[in-house]
């Protein structure tokens, strides 16, 4: 039978709750209908953002929400996006359908989502198309407390007190949308942008982040760290997971039990990208001083049928949930350098956490993941080795279970278990170490690999109680069902 042996006395680091970010870009109706619908709108709302969505996403903890991109930060200027809502300037939004973006929703409409959301703020500044003095400003206009031209523009547009900005990134993908740069090239911009970055008090630390790699370059990874390293808190990762070639990536509804594999095959890369960009980082920063920003991972598929290309909207199923499951579990046993993740993206857009039609909303399978992860937050990694039988496909194999498991501040112990077959549960006897465990709380998702939620049923896919499981003498044993997802807490 498959083993879990869990340390309860051995925690290897901390998990920041941060690990479960989110990512919201002006791209296609994720801010725009999304997130925001404006103070005019039917559908309900406190300050323009909707009600249903802030609700939804306060039950998952966001920890923290970055935004305005993606390739849009590299061509977003913020002064257009404040002051009167109709003296803003309009604009092309190039990147993503062409479509005219009116900023409506700027600085002051984000921080007041952070605010509803209770998450901390994480702003991507321009280098691609702005000046180090535009991104400068951005900084000073919403966390310096003192007086000077910005911070008084800053009074005049109704906001007297600074904002408390966590996460700074300075550019976005620079090797590719955010300007096209060599490492080399982009090190030294970075080294520039950044000493503009300034803390404008002594208690508002701002975390820096820098643009690293896509997926397997480690070269960049290199070069920053080398050139840079001294002067980021973060280096970003971007990995996304498509199941086939960009051009033709595959349906998120209509797809095989190949396609099923393959994309858990190419999601599980991101332990080996942790492990392999985290060994290069080792070499400059020992200390892991610095964090690996994961800002932006998640399944990516063609878009839904008869929608517009630049909009990325794609439903999600609960291969997606286990594609979630998988990578939380990864981020968490790399917590010691995994310092931030942010899926891309919240929602309507890629693998969502919501999706919306006008006035409808739905909970995405991933959602309920995310659900079910979010007792890990904050929380101390444990030491913990899982003995288990590989699932045989067709075309080879995979894990046949997989975990994380965390000490949480009241003293219990989170288990997070992911089984990925389709053949079947699996059973696994959990050993804890350190710790009398005398109660078990359950919950589970699982389904068929294409089941999903729909506008006309939405709430087929979600999260239950589950009780397949025995404590006897203090050895836990339970039965994790396929394409499935288990957390039991252990008091
Ligand atoms: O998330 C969609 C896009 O993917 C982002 O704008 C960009 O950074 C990445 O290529």
């Amino acid at each position: 039978m498959n083993r879990l042996i869990i340390h309860a006395d051995l925690p290897k680091g901390h998990i920041s709750k941060d690990i479960q970010g989110q990512f919201s870009e002006h791209l296609g109706r994720c801010i725009y209908g999304g997130l925001y619908v404006g103070e005019q709108s039917d559908i309900p709302n406190v300050n323009g953002i909707r009600q249903d969505v802030v609700q939804a996403l306060r039950e998952i903890r966001i920890p923290t929400l970055r935004w305005p991109g993606g390739c849009f930060a590299d061509e977003y200027h913020w002064k257009d996006g404040i002051g009167p809502k109709s003296a803003r300037k309009k604009m092309v939004n190039t990147h993503w359908g062409g479509v005219t973006e009116d900023n409506s929703f700027g600085t002051h409409e984000f921080m007041e989502l952070c605010r509803q959301l209770g998450c901390d703020a994480y702003i991507c500044g321009n280098v691609g198309s702005g000046t180090v003095q535009e991104m400068s400003e951005w900084v000073e206009y919403m966390t310096s407390d003192a007086i000077s031209p910005m911070t008084e523009l800053r009074r005049q547009n109704g906001r007297q007190e600074p904002w408390n900005l966590k996460y700074f990134g300075v550019g976005n993908e620079s090797w590719g949308c955010g300007g096209n740069m060599t490492a080399e090239y982009y090190a030294n911009e970075y080294r520039r942008y950044q000493t503009f970055v300034r803390q404008y008090r002594p208690d508002a630390k701002i975390y820096k982040i820098a643009c690293g790699p896509s997926d397997f370059s480690f070269d960049w990874t290199e070069v920053l760290m080398k050139n840079a390293g001294r002067y980021m808190d973060g280096l970003s990762l971007h990995y996304y997971t498509v199941p086939h070639e960009w051009k033709h990536k595959g349906s998120a509804l209509d797809f095989t039990r190949e396609d099923y594999c393959i994309t858990l095959e190419k999601t599980l890369k991101m332990d080996e990208l942790i492990a392999r960009h985290g060994a290069i980082m080792d070499r400059y920063d020992p200390e892991k001083r610095v964090g690996l920003i994961i800002d932006e991972w998640g399944t990516w598929y063609d878009v839904e049928p008869g929608t517009n290309p630049g909009f990325l909207y794609q439903q999600n199923t609960m291969r997606d949930a286990i594609v979630a499951g998988l990578n939380l579990n990864i981020f968490n046993k790399h917590c010691d350098r995994v310092h931030m993740t942010n899926i891309a993206q919240m929602i309507n857009v890629l693998q969502a956490m919501i999706l919306t039609e006008g006035p409808q909303m739905i909970k995405t399978p991933t959602y309920y993941a995310f659900r079910l992860f979010s007792a890990h937050q904050e929380n101390e990694l444990l030491e913990s080795h899982l003995t288990a039988e590989k699932w045989k496909t067709e075309k080879g194999e995979l894990p046949g279970l997989q975990e994380s498991c965390s000490l949480a501040a009241d003293g219990s112990v989170v288990v997070t278990l992911v089984n990925p077959s389709l053949d079947g549960g699996s059973e696994v006897r959990i050993e804890v170490q350190g710790k009398d465990v005398s109660r078990v709380e359950g919950r589970v998702l699982s389904g068929g690999m294409g089941d999903y939620n729909s506008f006309d049923e939405p709430d087929r896919v979600q999260d239950r109680a589950f009780d397949d499981f025995r404590l006897e003498n203090g050895i836990l044993t339970a039965k994790v069902p396929s394409c499935g997802v288990v957390r039991l807490i252990l008091a």
